[in-house]
């Protein structure tokens, strides 16, 4: 590349090499370049589309400079190549073809250097890569800027015209700045993207695990069920007839027939436990009669014992949701119930269901002592808060939206509403984030 022609002085240096020699215009190139440089960041600003930065980013760098021949090429990492990305009064034919190897003609120095080119007249630039597209295009005047987040140069932003000798040196050292602010543009945008997708990711993995320990349950419901509870009931019924073959026989062995008895009633005990369990992991009614009975008996047997009254409710027709879907929503009454039965203290709760037509809406109230929502953000090391966020993310699941409220003191409202009418398939994610 032939020396002088290379600019590569920061913003802040330009005056001491300005052709400008009184301090008036001085002044005036300065304030036109803040303008110049405050313009491009606002209409960049707040965007986190790639491709709307760099085209808008280009478009005020081209009505700057009065130019009309410019574009931004990208740097992709794998391949070391720079390439197109947006462009302006150049020929498609152009813009596709010219590809350009980190190194490899003007604007791959550029970005391989980091440091700005301006050139008169790049027809007659020995370092020209693809000079044949260059002077099918009619391509004289270039400036080459580096696109650069901190150490990293993501790209390049060229600008021609098809005169020579178009561009001074002032004009680059403001493309430079231009440069700097798009390329942190970028930088932002690509982590953005990254999060976005890292978060993306998270909850997919979340939903899996749900819909995983869901069937996990379901399936180990099934085995307590068809085996041990099975079996559980064998042995009682065994028990019982041995008690009455013992009692017939005249026999009178006390400690015999008090340990028979002792046996007999501790294995019906255990399948009460059983029974418990199974429920607990997957209620069979739930199958069966739909999720308000299953409500109904989980909070009644729950609550019950702890003197807490409770009441379930239907407004309009009641009707059955795809057996995911049912289980995710028993999934929110059960953590729900869980909730009041071990931090409320209340003397009352309530369970209402709502089918309309196009929404189903849960709420589970309590007038129990209330607690500080705004307190509980996160799960915490103890797993305190897990309750509340998978219930959130089950509804966020089926592209419904949910919310606490509680009052110290007065009780806690958890609600829930889901849209149907649809199709719902648990597992895709409808959600808004919410
Ligand atoms: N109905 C309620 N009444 C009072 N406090 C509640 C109620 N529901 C939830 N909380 C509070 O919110 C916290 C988080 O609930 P949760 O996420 O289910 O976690 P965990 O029940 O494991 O503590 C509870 O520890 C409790 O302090
Ligand atoms: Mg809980």
């Amino acid at each position: 590349m032939k020396k002088d022609r290379g600019v590569n002085k920061a913003p802040g240096q330009a005056s001491s090499h300005s052709k400008l020699s009184d301090r008036g215009s001085k002044a005036e190139k300065y304030y036109h370049d803040l303008v110049a440089l405050s313009r491009v960041s606002a209409a960049i600003s707040g965007l986190h589309d790639l491709d709307a930065i760099l085209k808008i980013g280009l478009d005020n760098v081209l009505s700057i400079i009065n130019g009309t021949v410019g574009g931004i090429m990208l740097l992709d990492e794998p391949s070391q190549t720079l390439s197109y990305r947006v462009y302006h009064g150049l020929s498609a034919k152009y813009a596709e073809e010219m590809r350009l190897k980190l190194g490899d003609g003007v604007a791959g120095k550029v970005a391989q250097s980091g440091r700005s080119v301006l050139l008169e007249d790049i027809s007659s630039e020995p370092d020209a890569a693809r000079i044949d597209l260059i002077s099918a295009e009619g391509l004289r005047a270039f400036i080459s800027v580096p696109l650069r987040a901190k150490d990293n140069v993501l790209g390049v932003m060229n600008v021609a015209s098809h005169v020579p000798h178009r561009f001074t040196k002032g004009d680059v050292h403001l493309l430079h700045s231009i440069g700097d602010q798009l390329g942190i543009a970028i930088e932002q945008t690509r982590l953005h993207e990254r999060l976005r997708r890292a978060r993306e990711r998270l909850r997919k993995l979340a939903r899996q695990n749900l819909v995983a320990e869901e069937e996990e349950r379901r399936r180990i419901a099934r085995e307590l069920h068809d085996e041990t509870s099975q079996s559980l009931s064998g042995i009682a019924l065994q028990l019982e007839a041995l008690m009455e073959m013992s009692a017939k026989s005249g026999n009178q062995d006390a400690k015999f027939i008090a340990g028979l008895k002792k046996v007999q009633s501790l294995t019906v005990q255990v399948h009460k436990e059983v029974s418990r369990l199974i429920s607990n992991l997957h209620p069979a009614v739930l199958d069966t009669l739909g999720l308000a009975a299953a409500a109904r008996q989980y909070a009644k047997s729950r609550l019950q014992p702890l003197d807490i009254d409770v009441t379930t409710e239907v407004k309009g027709t009641e009707m059955r949701f795809p057996p995911d879907v049912e289980a995710a929503l028993f999934r929110v009454v059960q953590g729900a119930i869980g909730n009041i039965a071990e931090h409320s203290q209340a003397k009352n709760a309530s369970i209402v269901l709502v089918y309309l037509r196009d929404e189903f809406s849960l709420s589970i109230c309590d007038d129990g002592q209330g607690f500080d929502v705004s307190g509980i953000t996160d799960v915490e090391e103890s797993g305190r808060g897990r309750g509340l966020f998978s219930m959130r993310e089950r509804i966020g699941f089926l592209g419904g939206t949910s919310g606490i409220e509680s009052r110290i003191g007065v009780g806690t409202t958890i609600w829930a509403k889901i849209p149907i009418g649809q199709d719902i398939i648990y597992g895709e994610d409808k959600s808004t984030g919410n």
